[in-house]
């Protein structure tokens, strides 16, 4: 490596999300459509002479094996017929999707680094997308971006025609929510709603199925939700397990608007816009 290479790595929302049952394997069987958007983190790949290593700006965000690019360099080293542990690579990471947000900010990094270690290592970028499902049910979606319908853990993917461009506003509460923790609280509530009443069955397409579990725990997200339709959102919903809560906007204008509104002490707010396929793949250098 000559230089330095630099990837992009950027966040998805759920335009929705639908949880239909449990699976033998401890995951649960989903009907999702996700959506790329403009947030992202930048990995730089360099040459560097020693064991591999991982620095990140954001001291929330794991540096050692707990961060998924560790595996995806380990993987792809074992890809190429190397032995041993990775070495003579290290990369750093420019954190700006949050952590714990449902934006699948450490699935991104996860597939950008995949991309980057297989150009380096010479591996076929189809034994890295084979890859990619053991990282993480997110992974795969962030090797096609734009709108795409997920079945499933969320992995079997089915590119749809790209929705019409939005602007996007994040809300992000203080506080982040465990993806294993959402979905055993919806677990838990469906058991509660079976032994109760018999549970409810909702058939609309665009809803969240894990929005109400995580706001029974943080009554805030359904106080966002209402607040970006008061705003103007066409749209307005949680983000995978959360905590983010997004909202579609027709113009920037509107957007900004919404965003100073909603900021508070309890919560940063950000203004960016949904990416088609074509974007998303040119951006991201697939
Ligand atoms: O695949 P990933 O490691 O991102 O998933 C984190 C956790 O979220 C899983 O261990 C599982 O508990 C839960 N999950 C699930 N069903 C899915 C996706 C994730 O139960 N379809």
């Amino acid at each position: 490596m000559t230089s330095a290479m630099r990837v992009r790595a950027f966040a998805k929302i759920n335009l929705s999300l639908r949880v239909l049952g449990t699976r033998s394997d401890g995951y649960h069987e989903l009907r999702t459509i996700f959506q790329s958007i403009g947030l992202h983190d930048t990995l730089t790949v360099r040459a560097e002479r020693g064991p591999f290593y991982l620095t990140c700006d954001d001291p929330n965000c794991p540096d050692d094996t707990a961060n998924l690019i560790w595996r995806a360099a380990a993987r792809v080293w074992r890809a190429a017929g190397r032995r041993g542990a990775p070495r003579d690579v290290a990369v750093d990471l420019k954190k700006r999707i949050p952590l714990a947000a449902g934006l699948g900010g450490g699935s991104s990094d996860a597939a950008a680094a995949l991309r980057a270690f297989a150009r380096l290592w010479r591996v076929d970028e189809a034994r890295v997308r084979a890859i990619a499902g053991e990282l993480g049910a997110d992974v795969p979606y962030f090797f096609e971006g734009g709108t795409v319908l997920g079945l499933g853990r969320g992995d079997l993917l089915f590119p749809l025609i790209d929705r019409p461009a939005a602007w996007v506003v994040l809300v992000l509460p203080n506080f982040g929510v465990s993806t294993k923790e959402a979905f055993g609280w919806w677990d838990a509530d469906r058991k509660h709603a079976k032994d109760t009443k018999g549970g409810t069955k909702d058939t609309k397409e665009t809803r969240n199925d894990l929005e109400e579990p995580v706001a029974a725990r943080h009554p805030q997200i359904r106080r966002i939700v209402s607040a970006l339709r008061n705003a103007g959102a066409w749209h307005a919903a949680m983000s995978g397990s959360g905590s983010t809560v997004f909202g579609l906007f027709l113009s920037r204008t509107a957007a900004s608007k919404a965003a100073s509104a909603l900021a508070s002490p309890s919560r940063r707010t950000l203004v960016t816009r949904t990416l088609n396929r074509p974007q998303y793949q040119r951006l991201a250098g697939i």
